[in-house]
C-alpha cells in the first residue's frame, strides 16, 4: 500500500440504500415503505438502526430469510422465532412495524398472532411459497437453489385463505397480497380481511398496474354505491354486502 492512499471500505446494500435510492424515493409524494432482510437477528437489526434517523415512513421485516444460526430455518416458519425477532425489531425501530410472514407453515394465525404479540403494528401476507422445477431433459433442477419462491396468480386462492384466517386470528390491521393482477383481485382481499393490498409479480405485465386496480377499485365502489372502502373490509365472513352469508 503506498503512502498517502486511503483505504476504500466497499459500501454495504444498506449504504447504497441510503445514499442513492432513498433520495430518489424521496422526490416523489408518496410513502416510503422499507423491506428488511436478514440471515441473522443482527443483520436485521443492523439495517433497522441504520433506517431509524432516516425519512422513512414505516418497515416491513421479511421474515422469510433463512436464519443461518438455526441451521437455515427460515425466521417465519416458528412462532416462538417470530415473536421474538418482532419483539427485538420493535426495541430498536423508530418507524411502525410491518411483519411479513410466510405462508409456508401449517397454521398462519399461530404466525399472526405471534407478530402480534411481539408487538408488530401489522401484518403482511403472504410471502412466496417454495416450490421447485425439475429440468427433465438434464433430469435435474431447473433452479441453481433448487427450491424457489412461487409467486403469481397461481397463489392467489391461498393467500386470499391465509388473509382471511390471519386477519380474524388478530386486532392489528393485515397489508394483503399474492397474485394480485386486477381490481377485482384487490377486492377479494379486501372483502377476506386486508385492510390495504400490495402488488407484486403483476408489475413485471405491467408498471401501471397499481394504479389501474386502485381506479378500478373505486369504480366498483361507486357501482355498488359504497362511500368508503373500509365499510367491504371483511365483509366475506361478515354476512356479505348484502347481509347475508
Ligand atoms: C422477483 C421477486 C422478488 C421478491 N423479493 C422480495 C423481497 O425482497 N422481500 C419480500 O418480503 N418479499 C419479496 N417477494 C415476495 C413478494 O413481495 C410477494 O409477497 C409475493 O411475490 C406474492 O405477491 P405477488 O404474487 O403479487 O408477487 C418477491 C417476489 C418476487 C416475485
Amino acid at each position: 500500500m503506498s503512502p498517502g492512499r486511503a483505504i476504500l471500505r466497499p459500501a454495504s446494500v444498506i449504504d447504497v440504500f441510503v445514499r442513492r435510492d432513498l433520495p430518489f424515493l424521496q422526490k416523489y409524494d408518496t410513502r416510503i415503505i422499507v423491506n428488511v432482510c436478514g440471515h441473522s437477528v443482527e443483520e436485521y437489526l443492523d439495517v433497522v438502526e441504520r433506517l431509524a434517523d432516516e425519512n422513512v415512513d414505516m418497515l416491513e421485516i421479511n421474515i422469510s430469510c433463512p436464519n443461518v444460526k438455526e441451521g437455515g430455518i427460515a425466521f417465519g416458519t416458528d412462532p416462538r422465532a417470530i415473536e421474538s425477532i418482532t419483539k427485538a425489531v420493535k426495541a430498536k425501530a423508530k418507524q411502525p412495524v410491518i411483519m411479513k410472514l410466510s405462508p409456508n407453515v401449517t397454521d398462519i394465525r399461530k404466525a399472526a398472532k405471534a407478530a402480534e404479540s411481539g408487538g408488530a403494528d401489522a401484518l403482511s401476507l403472504i410471502n412466496t411459497l417454495t416450490g421447485m422445477k425439475i429440468d427433465i431433459e438434464r433430469g435435474t433442477f431447473a433452479l441453481a437453489n433448487r427450491t424457489g419462491g412461487l409467486s403469481g396468480p397461481a397463489i392467489r386462492p391461498v393467500a386470499v385463505r391465509m388473509v382471511y384466517e390471519a386477519s380474524h386470528a388478530v386486532k392489528i390491521p393485515v397489508i394483503g397480497m399474492g397474485g394480485i393482477a386486477s381490481a377485482e383481485d384487490a377486492l377479494e382481499f379486501l372483502m377476506a380481511g386486508a385492510r390495504a393490498v400490495s402488488v407484486g409479480t403483476a408489475n413485471f405485465h405491467d408498471p401501471c398496474i397499481s394504479v389501474k386496480i386502485a381506479d378500478g377499485i373505486a369504480k366498483f365502489l361507486e357501482r355498488k354505491g359504497i362511500e368508503d372502502v373500509n365499510e367491504i373490509v371483511g365483509c366475506a365472513g361478515n354476512g356479505g354486502l348484502y347481509g347475508t352469508v
